[in-house]
């Protein structure tokens, strides 16, 4: 289906040859005269020293057609000549897309460097189910291949199968005569008998149809081995076929998309629903999600995939592979698309600092920086606009990750301890309006801890509130005392907020998470509008149940206010220990797998429910390349975006140092 633009010089070369020798030298002739304006006499019968007095004459009157003045001998360009030689539109279609040469051979014919083999269907199953066609379309094999259509009109195909009907009738009678029973005949009556009722009670029409294929390869053996591939696959679909040998010419030029049959195959009458399938660009070929689909690659057809997040019944995604495979490269293209499209809100945990430079090129965009010194780190047990009896739940779970996990006795301690920090204060979950009361900090709490323990007089639970003591003092007045602070934190107000800390240390980038999904989760509790929450290095918080579980209740909370979680992680080696973790990311409703290395390969396979061919992909995947998991359809993809949303979101060095330059 693709025009041949070969070499044009080569071809202007090859028309040139084919001229005649008078041809040829008129056309020296005008150039002279184009250039030098006269001709004279001696340089006209220099120019003309090897043609007949036939052939001199025959190029003066052709001259003198282009309207050159001749003036005693002499021929002169004016104004009025027209241009030495006007390409007809016949040579100019040519010299665009006239193959070199074109060689037919019995079995293949070649056309300038490419190879074809014609196959034709001369049979088509009876019944065929949606995307029937679809292996020719969906796998990347180099054939073309047509297909022509026709309605035919009711009495003909009322008349064709009473006609074959009655032929079935007659042989089966024939086999009853012999007493011998034939069930392909049967089935083929009753096929026939099912298919005029159709006809008949108009519940749908049958086409004529016929297929035209070409296998397409580099020399003679690759389009016989693709060629007998082809036929194979067709084969197991139920379609017979049969090689044009000898009129591979003819099947070339019904390929070429001028829908013009010029090879008279075998007819095959198909159901409507059955010619319906058959289109390549039908709906089962395009992966789309009308209106707000958003476009994330293609697939191994080229074939754009764009879907819809907020279509799904569960909005958690995950995105998993090697450093450097495309993990951020592929949210980035998302989140900007959604953004772009759907009008939704993002937000981005970045630990490293990754997606900030993009923010400089996006309109209503900021970037918020958290490290040690910075006051906006938000308070952990400030309520952030929400209720106490909502914190009541969520603010244990902080603190059982905070303090690197609690046992079940420490538990209910911690429990009673924050509900009386946040009394101490006056916030009490029976007064609404005291929610609004300063609230108390970690300080407080570590204060309460010890108060309690002091009042305790079981020694197995004195030893708890020592242990919660200990771990807490860390974070008010050991190395990590920055967490402790008052603020009520930051203000992601823009469409697209980064908040990023690849300042802070490994052990508190967990804790630090958890309380900005928290905060966001609070601060947008009410708001219904669409959005993102991205969560870079997300394996930090999904290292252990209690984790996961939290993870778990901020995705559906979330979700209630129409938000969505993308988690981002490198491999499922870092989620050892936690069967918890990998089963929340293999529930996803979305999945995208790329590159992937070593020893884990197989257990993602199996994480994800891959098969070997999807495994083989993803561990020699290229750079964006992997298997997206949409729903339950797994996809082949390359994730790729447009040139301008390239320079906005790589993050390779050279790149980045050369577009610094340009802007
Ligand atoms: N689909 C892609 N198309 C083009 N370049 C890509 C693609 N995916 C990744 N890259 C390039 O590789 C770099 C690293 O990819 P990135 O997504 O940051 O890796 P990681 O998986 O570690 O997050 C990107 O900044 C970009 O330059
Ligand atoms: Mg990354």
């Amino acid at each position: 289906m693709r025009a041949h633009m070969v070499r044009r010089k080569h071809m202007k070369f090859n028309i040139l040859k084919r001229k005649s020798e008078v041809d040829a030298t008129f056309e020296r002739v005008a150039d002279h005269l184009r250039e030098k304006k006269v001709l004279l006499p001696a340089e006209f019968e220099e120019l003309c020293k090897d043609l007949s007095p036939d052939a001199k004459e025959e190029i003066k009157s052709k001259l003198r057609q282009l309207k050159y003045t001749h003036n005693e001998d002499m021929f002169e360009f004016t104004d009025a000549s027209k241009p030495a030689r006007d390409i007809t539109d016949k040579e100019l279609i040519e010299l665009l897309i006239k193959p070199d040469y074109v060689n037919t051979d019995e079995d293949v014919i070649q056309v300038g460097n490419q190879f074809y083999k014609g196959i034709v269907a001369s049979g088509f199953p009876a019944t065929v189910g949606e995307n029937w066609l679809g292996e020719l379309t969906q796998e990347k094999r180099n054939v073309d291949f047509s297909i022509f259509l026709e309605p035919s009109s009711v009495r003909a195909i009322e008349l064709y199968l009473n006609k074959q009907l009655r032929k079935v009738e007659n042989d089966l009678y024939k086999y009853q005569q012999k007493g011998v029973s034939n069930p392909a005949l049967k089935a083929r009556k009753d096929q026939l008998t099912q298919q005029l009722k159709h006809i008949l009670t108009g519940e749908y029409k049958l086409f004529k149809m016929s297929l035209h294929i070409a296998a397409k390869g580099k020399n003679k053996e690759d389009v016989t081995l693709l060629g007998s591939k082809v036929v194979n696959d067709l084969h197991s679909k139920g379609i017979e076929t049969k090689y044009t040998t000898k009129y591979n010419e003819q099947l070339l030029k019904s390929i070429i998309p001028c829908g013009k049959r010029h090879l008279d195959s075998r007819e095959i009458l198909v159901p409507g629903p059955a010619a319906a399938a058959s289109f390549p660009f039908s709906s089962s070929f395009y992966d789309i999600d009308e209106q707000d689909g958003v476009l994330l690659g293609f697939n191994s057809n080229k074939i754009p995939i764009a879907k819809s997040i907020w279509k799904l019944p569960k909005y958690v995604g995950t995105v998993i592979g090697s450093t450097g495979s495309g993990k951020s490269y592929a949210t980035k293209a998302l989140v900007l698309n959604d953004n772009l499209i759907n009008g939704t809100k993002v937000f981005i945990l970045d630990p490293e600092d990754e997606y900030t430079d993009m923010c400089q090129n996006i309109k209503d965009s900021q970037v918020i920086r958290l490290g040690r010194d910075s006051k906006k780190i938000p308070n952990i047990l400030s309520l952030m606009g929400g209720s106490l009896s909502d914190k009541l739940i969520s603010v244990p779970k902080v603190f059982d990750v905070l303090l690197g996990g609690l046992t079940a006795s420490q538990k209910p301690l911690i429990e009673r301890a924050i509900i009386a920090t946040y009394k101490k204060k006056g916030i009490v979950e029976t007064n609404e309006k005291s929610w609004k009361k300063t609230p108390p900090t970690l300080s407080d709490l570590a204060a309460m801890l010890k108060a309690h323990k002091k009042k305790c007089s079981d020694y197995k639970l004195k030893s708890d509130y020592e242990t919660m003591s200990n771990k807490l003092e860390r974070f008010t007045t050991g190395i990590f005392k920055f967490m402790n602070t008052t603020g009520d934190g930051i203000n992601p107000k823009s469409m697209f907020n980064v908040i990023e800390f690849k300042s802070m240390p490994n052990e508190v980038r967990p804790v630090l998470m958890l309380i900005l999904l928290e905060f966001i989760k609070t601060k947008f509790l009410e708001d219904k509008e669409k959005k993102i929450l991205v969560l870079d290095e997300a394996w930090r918080v999904l290292k252990n149940q209690s984790e996961a579980a939290y993870v778990e209740s901020f995705a559906r909370t979330f979700r209630k206010s129409n938000g969505s979680l993308i988690l981002i992680t490198q491999s499922v080696e870092e989620l050892q220990g936690c069967p918890e973790g990998k089963a929340y990311l293999a529930n996803s409703a979305f999945t995208y797998i790329f590159k992937t290395e070593g020893v884990v390969v197989q257990e993602t396979a199996e994480l994800f429910g891959l098969n070997d061919t999807e495994t083989e992909i993803i561990s020699s995947a290229k750079q964006g390349e992997g298997i997206l998991i949409w729903g339950k359809t797994h996809h082949k993809i390359q994730v790729r975006v447009d040139p301008k949303t390239h320079e906005l979101i790589t993050t390779n060095p050279e790149e980045v140092k050369r577009l610094r330059g340009k802007r």
